[in-house]
């Protein structure tokens, strides 16, 4: 089959595609026909040398697909720990999802892994409810459009950050209730410790700020360190106001976590697909074989939403 290999470790945008062997699907997995890849900001990494897989798991770059299952036919959508950016993928059988009705490939492609991030990290972890007051940061990217519809659709109060007028205005399109460009506004300050939930991907360099913000027995989510791994954490502050921080990967995560992840998400996100509170939200698509293309256009910032990637 035709796979994404990195012609050149030392450089990121060295993506072709090459001749590999078709993976052999093991004991509980399937081999699927990819149709659509979904591009993530951990495939990026992952070009970059930053984020391997985990031990065992595919060395091919790409978290998430949809396709065919060889040998039924049914149309799947998969959680991968990686080989997306593939014509063939063997996966897990836990971590196939039905398509959400309504739903087409690409769709699908680009609704798994943030669906499974987002609920496990809103829904199952910090335990999400109506009239909570949530903050998403990064509300315009691919985890943050989906976590604002997502919130939305469950009946809570949004407050995001983007970092311009035309991204925020995108977020408020969502549902986003307050709106703060991170350049030029304080959002601790906006705030004021009002959030009961911050979903967060700055990670050190928001830690301040985001206990700052957390309302009583507030919960803060980190799931990446675009802002660095390290800050201050004032536990005074956090003691009397019994808040807590969380820190979470979903592709560390070993298979049978996932399947729950799948299962839960599958039960509790499609039907919000399915009835359009959330939508399909791919922004772009590019041909597999232009993966370095996708991967500039990601890192250019100028994305909202999810992209995605077609095999042909
Ligand atoms: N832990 C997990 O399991 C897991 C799973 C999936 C993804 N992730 C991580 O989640 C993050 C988002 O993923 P994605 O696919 O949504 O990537 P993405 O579409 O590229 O989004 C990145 C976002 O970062 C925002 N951003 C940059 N600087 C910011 C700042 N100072 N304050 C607030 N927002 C800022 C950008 O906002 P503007 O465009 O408005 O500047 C953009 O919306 C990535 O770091 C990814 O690795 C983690």
């Amino acid at each position: 089959m035709k796979a994404i290999q990195l012609a050149d470790p030392d450089n990121p945008r060295s993506l072709e595609l090459r001749d590999v062997p078709t993976p052999e699907p093991q004991e509980g997995e399937v081999l699927v026909k990819v149709a659509a890849t979904g591009v993530n900001r951990g495939d990026l990494m992952q070009a970059r040398g930053m984020y391997p897989p985990p031990k065992g798991e595919s060395e091919i770059i790409g978290l998430e697909c949809a396709g065919t299952v060889v040998g039924t036919g049914e149309e799947v959508g998969c959680l991968l720990a990686g080989g997306g950016y593939a014509e063939y993928v063997a996966v897990p059988e836990g971590q196939l999802t039905p398509l959400p009705t309504g739903f087409n490939l690409v769709d699908t492609a680009g609704v798994v892994e943030v669906a499974c991030t987002v609920w496990s990290n809103l829904g199952m972890l910090a335990g999400v409810k109506p009239d909570d007051r949530v903050l998403i940061h990064g509300g315009a990217g691919g985890i943050g459009s989906f976590a604002i519809q997502l919130c939305k659709a469950l009946g809570c109060e949004v407050a995001t950050t983007a970092g311009s007028a035309d991204k925020l205005e995108y977020c408020r399109g969502l549902g986003a209730d307050i709106a703060i460009n991170y350049h030029d506004q304080d959002f601790a300050e906006e705030l004021k410790g009002s959030c009961d939930i911050i979903l967060d991907i700055m990670g050190g360099s928001y830690l301040e700020q985001n206990v700052r913000s957390l309302a009583v027995d507030g919960r803060l989510v980190v799931i990446a360190l675009q802002g660095g791994p390290k800050g201050t954490l004032n536990l005074g502050r956090m003691l009397t106001r019994r808040q807590s921080v969380h820190a979470t990967t979903l592709r560390a995560r070993p298979r049978p976590m996932k399947a729950a992840v799948v299962d839960s998400t599958v039960k509790n996100v499609w039907p919000l697909l399915e009835s359009g509170e959330i939508k399909a939200n791919v922004s772009k698509t590019f041909s597999l074989g232009d993966a370095s293309l996708a991967h500039d256009y990601l890192d250019s910032g100028e994305h909202t939403g999810k992209v995605v990637l077609t095999v042909d």
